[in-house]
């Protein structure tokens, strides 16, 4: 192929995956419908995980006001939010729900998204975009955990850590120093101190909320010049116009939104699912506390990193990873009913572990 043919082929591809000539209102907004069928549902999620990293920012700003980024008084700068700011302990518990929601919604939009399809050429930017953002949304989860400076935040912060320099053991050559160099960037120190503070805090409120609105912002107009997709393989045989009809449902499901997260915001403190003792300032005399683990929605690799060889469940991640960036090559000619299986098994999975892998370990582990 001459070089003129490979560049006439380049911009055919990025033509077809980015139709510029679609940027326009009457293209994105007027003329988009949204098809009607048994999976339609699937559609409102990314527009909750919208929402939820929207309520994010806002919460996220108002608790800088507040919190300082010391390891000498981030613990005490937190309990003043929580204790002595007006309306300070509910900015902070919505700040953590919504940050699980969000983390959630995220997990389920990838689920739903795949059982549809919806990576299908023309939309692989988009689907590419979105596992971008869902290793953005996890790294916020595990950089906002160390935050607090309390005794749960920190152990659990030098476990994570601690994870990425056992990977060298399993690369070859060179190859092996990277994961410990790697850790002792993010960690900036020998033991996780203020430099590791300073660093997650840099990469909590600036660094990861501009990759975030840069990859969001290609992954939305991405959607937004393709239309939605059709979502199941035979042509629905309805279609409802995207704006006002389904805005507006969109709008009233942030709105119910926004209305479970204020009442657990003031209802149910997010901490009270953990000891007391795990939330006292950390000590770097103390020995590790017991009960130490990650958030929630690391469960699903946490317990069976603790049941099996730590090499198997990376050979595993890094499996899954892969499949994830070539999910729209690889099951290119799969059909639908073959998608929604796979989705419901990997939901399956994720729900049990999330729920029982406590139980699952004590089963194995006694
Ligand atoms: C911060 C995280 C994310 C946000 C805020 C977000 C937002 C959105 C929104 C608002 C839509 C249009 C409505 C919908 O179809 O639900 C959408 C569509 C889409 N998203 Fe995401 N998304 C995120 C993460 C992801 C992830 C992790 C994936 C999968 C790897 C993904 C893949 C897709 C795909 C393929 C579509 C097109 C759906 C269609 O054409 O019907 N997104 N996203």
């Amino acid at each position: 192929m001459s070089v003129k043919e490979t560049i006439k082929s380049v911009e055919a591809y990025v033509g077809e995956r980015f139709p510029v000539e679609k940027m326009n209102y009457a293209s994105m907004v007027q003329k988009k419908e949204v098809p009607v069928h048994g999976l339609s549902w699937g559609y409102y999620i990314g527009g909750l995980a919208l929402f939820l990293f929207i309520v994010q920012i806002l919460t996220g700003l108002m608790l800088l006001f507040y919190y300082q980024p010391t390891v000498s008084d981030a613990h005490a700068s937190v309990e003043y939010i929580t204790e002595h700011v007006p309306g300070g302990a509910l900015v902070r518990n919505i700040h953590s729900w919504a940050s699980s929601m969000m983390i959630a919604s995220v997990m389920i939009h990838l689920l739903t998204t795949f059982a549809m399809k919806a990576f299908a050429r023309p939309r692989e930017i988009t689907w590419i975009t979105g596992v971008a953002l869902l290793g953005v949304t996890f790294m916020f989860g595990f950089t906002g955990y160390l935050l607090p400076w309390h005794q749960i935040a920190v152990n659990a912060t030098k476990i994570g850590l601690q994870t990425i320099e056992e990977l060298g053991q399993y690369l070859p050559g060179e190859l092996a120093t990277w994961p410990r160099a790697i850790k002792e960037t993010i960690q900036g120190e020998a033991s996780v101190g203020q430099a590791t503070l300073s660093r997650f805090f840099a990469l909590h409120v600036i660094i990861l909320p501009l990759a975030i609105a840069a990859t969001l912002g290609i992954h939305l107009i991405s959607v937004q010049l393709h239309g939605m997709c059709q979502g199941v393989d035979e042509p629905p045989k309805r279609k409802e116009k995207f704006f006002p009809t389904f805005f507006l449902k969109d709008l009233k499901v942030w709105g119910v939104a926004f209305l479970v997260l204020f009442i657990l915001g003031l209802c149910v403190p997010f901490e009270s699912f953990f000891a007391y003792p795990l939330f006292s300032p950390f000590d770097p005399k103390g020995s590790t506390p017991e009960g130490i683990k990650p958030e929630w929605y690391f469960f699903w690799v946490y317990y069976p990193l603790e049941l099996l060889p730590f090499w198997v469940i990376m050979l595993g991640q890094a499996a899954l990873g892969a499949v994830l960036v070539a999910t729209p090559w690889i099951f290119q000619n799969t059909n639908r009913p073959a998608m929604r299986l796979l989705a419901v098994a990997a939901g399956i999975y994720l729900l049990v572990m999330t729920l029982f892998g406590e139980n699952i370990y004590h089963l194995f582990k006694g």
